[in-house]
């Protein structure tokens, strides 16, 4: 019943047999984010990344939670539709993916914020205590169901601003209860905030305090008992490290990755944040779905990214949060060749900020990428990160019905107007969820 090929023709309409579930009509820009090529083939990189896929006065046939065709508005005029959506000119994108966030935490931290802004460093604010650990010692005070009490609304925040789909991390926990719960309560809020959800185990966030002359037995922990219990319990597709000289080293991060990937989640690494360290490099060589950060990322870690499928996630907000003035290089990765996405890094220390609008704004007057770029390093490169490419982050025939209508009618008007939510309704699976 569902044509294929992409830009659809009458004919292909003709093919549909029944009346769909809904029609959105009157769409003055659909960017479908498909690609005439296979759009499973992988990722996005070069010029590529800079074609947002354009329908202009478009319609979008939706039956069963999924697409089943788009095209030019006239090309419906038979269809018939059990309901049907006039958006008088509206903008309709795909839902945003946002694939790094550290979503679940207790209480928030404007305290170092204030501190950052009279001169103490991220780095000096852990040494004292704060940081990661001061998350850890409040998350762990705090029960799953009070965790997933205070998560919820941020999930709901984010959908308003039209993520559909999250990745959502542990490690504040950094004890095996403690991820566990952390883990459980990032599924529950998920489910009750209606976002589709990766979960990726971070117990290598830190080395917890009470491990601190041990940190050799804080790696077996990782290895022999919190992995193997997330892995067996199903509780997250992905683990992730905090791969940084103050935190693990080169040998810890490839042991806990491999570690990890013997047991059959997905890898993704922290990497070359602070310093050039070689961990992009390492997540490349070890086929990682993404490395993440990349302020620091040297010429070889470019390189080596260029030539893998592992995609470069660049968060910005956290640079912009820290108050630094060095952003990843993202005009060299993408010169490369390499595939750049971006994401929030959602977390209460270094980017309070769950809005992929405000991401993209940054991205664009900071990182010189392109608004088309911002688009779908926010959409189809952010779901091949999370090993979603192809199956979230496009509006294609067969993929859900995870879109948002704007409010505006060219999607370049989301990164211009810096700081506005222009998400009027959220669509995800077909259904309503927002607006
Ligand atoms: O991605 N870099 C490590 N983790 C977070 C910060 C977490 C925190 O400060 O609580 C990040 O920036
Ligand atoms: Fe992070």
């Amino acid at each position: 019943m569902v044509p294929d090929g992409h830009n659809v023709a009458a004919a292909d309409l003709g093919r549909i047999d029944g009346p769909v579930d809904l029609l959105v009509d009157g769409i003055g820009q659909l960017c479908t984010l498909d690609r005439a090529e296979d759009g499973r083939a992988g990722p996005r990189r070069g010029r590529a990344l800079g074609d947002p896929g354009i329908v202009e006065n478009a319609a979008l046939a939706v039956d069963g939670g999924r697409v089943v065709a788009y095209g030019p508005s006239g090309s419906f005029a038979e269809l018939a539709a059990k309901a049907t959506l006039r958006v008088d000119g509206a903008c309709v994108v795909p839902g945003f993916v946002d694939p790094h966030t550290h979503a679940v935490y207790g209480r928030t931290r404007q305290d170092e914020y204030e501190r950052r802004l009279r001169g103490e460093t991220y780095l000096e604010i852990a040494a004292a205590g704060g940081g990661i650990h001061a998350s850890v010692r409040d998350l762990r005070e705090r029960d799953e169901d009070e965790l997933v009490a205070m998560t919820v609304p941020r999930l709901r925040e984010a959908l308003a601003s039209g993520t559909t789909t999250i990745e959502i991390k542990s490690g504040y926990g950094l004890s095996a209860d403690d991820e566990i719960k952390m883990l459980r309560a990032a599924r529950r809020a998920a489910d009750e905030a209606g976002l589709r959800a990766v979960l990726t185990c971070l117990a290598a966030h830190e080395i917890p305090a009470e491990f601190r002359d041990r940190r050799g037995d804080y790696v077996d922990l990782v290895c022999e008992e919190i992995l193997p219990r997330v892995a067996q319990e199903g509780l997250a597709e992905r683990l992730d490290v905090f791969c940084e000289p103050s935190v693990f080293d080169l040998a810890e991060t490839e042991r806990i990755l491999a570690r990890g990937l013997e047991l059959g989640l997905r890898a993704t690494v922290h990497a070359d944040e602070l310093e050039p360290f070689g961990g992009a490099v390492l997540a490349a060589r070890l086929g990682a779905g993404s490395a993440d950060h990349l302020i620091k990322i040297d010429a070889a870690g470019i390189a080596a990214l260029a030539d893998s499928t592992t995609v470069a996630v660049l968060l910005p907000g956290t640079v912009f949060t820290l108050g630094l003035r060095d952003y990843a290089p993202a005009r060299e990765m993408i010169a490369a060749g390499a595939a750049v996405a971006l994401a929030t890094d959602y977390n209460p220390g270094s980017s309070p900020i769950s809005s992929v609008p405000l991401v993209m704004a940054i991205a664009c007057t900071q990182m010189r990428l392109s608004p088309a770029e911002a688009l779908a390093a926010t959409t189809d490169n952010a779901a091949w990160a999370l090993g979603l490419g192809g199956e979230v982050g496009v509006l294609a025939p067969g993929r859900p019905a995870d879109f948002l209508v704007l409010d505006v009618d060219d999607y370049r008007l989301v990164p211009y107007h810096a700081g506005r939510n222009p998400v009027r309704a959220v669509f995800r699976d077909g259904k309503r969820v927002v607006g």
